[in-house]
C-alpha cells in the first residue's frame, strides 16, 4: 500500500522556497476596501502583462476577489512586516490607520509599497483547495527600496 502524503513535509517545503510578500486588495461595490496578504503571486506574462495570485477557499476575503472585476497587488517593503502581519490575520479592521489611495478603479494602493499591479480580472481556475485569479495589469510602478521576504515560515530582508 502507498504511504500517505504528508501534509506538514509538503509544507515545509514549500517554505523552502523564498518569496516576496504582497497584500492583494479589492473594493467592494458599497465602497469598502479588502485585503489578505499573499506569497503567492507570480508574474505570468510579459506581453500581454498577466500575473496570478492564489487565495485559500477558507479565506473569508475571496467572495469579494470573485465578485470584483479588478484587483491590486501590493509588493511589500522591508519595513512593512508589521502590515504583513496585520493583513494575515483576522478580528480587526485591517485597513484602519492605514494610508492608502484608490487607483485607476478605485482599487487600494497602499502607501510605502516597493510596487504595484493594478489588475482587471481576466480568468479564475479552481485548483484544489485555492482559486488562481489571472489579472491583467493595467497599470504599474514601483520605487526603488529593499523588498521583505518570506522564507521557512519567518520574514527576512536582503
Ligand atoms: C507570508 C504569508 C503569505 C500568505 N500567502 C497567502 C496566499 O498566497 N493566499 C492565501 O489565500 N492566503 C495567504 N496567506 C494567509 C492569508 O493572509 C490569511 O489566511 C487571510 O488573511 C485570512 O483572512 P480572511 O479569512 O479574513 O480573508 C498568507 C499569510 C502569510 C503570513
Amino acid at each position: 500500500m502507498a504511504e500517505a502524503f504528508d501534509q506538514n513535509l509538503y509544507r515545509k517545503a514549500c517554505g523552502r522556497f523564498a518569496t516576496g510578500i504582497t497584500i492583494a486588495t479589492v473594493l467592494a461595490p458599497d465602497g469598502t476596501p479588502h485585503g489578505l496578504t499573499a506569497n503567492s503571486f507570480t508574474s505570468v506574462s510579459m506581453d500581454p502583462p498577466i500575473v496570478l495570485l492564489c487565495v485559500d477557499h477558507k479565506a473569508n476575503v475571496i467572495h469579494h476577489f470573485r465578485a470584483a472585476p479588478h484587483f491590486a497587488i501590493n509588493v511589500l517593503a522591508a519595513g512593512q512586516a508589521a502590515l504583513s502581519n496585520r493583513f494575515a490575520e483576522r478580528g480587526q479592521d485591517r485597513f484602519d490607520g492605514v494610508d492608502w489611495t484608490p487607483g485607476q478603479f478605485g482599487v487600494p494602493l497602499l502607501d510605502g509599497a516597493l510596487a504595484q499591479f493594478e489588475c482587471e480580472t481576466a480568468q479564475s481556475i479552481e485548483a484544489g483547495d485555492h482559486t488562481i485569479f489571472l489579472g491583467k495589469v493595467t497599470a504599474t510602478r514601483y520605487e526603488e527600496g529593499s523588498p521583505l521576504l518570506y522564507f521557512a515560515s519567518r520574514y527576512h530582508t536582503l
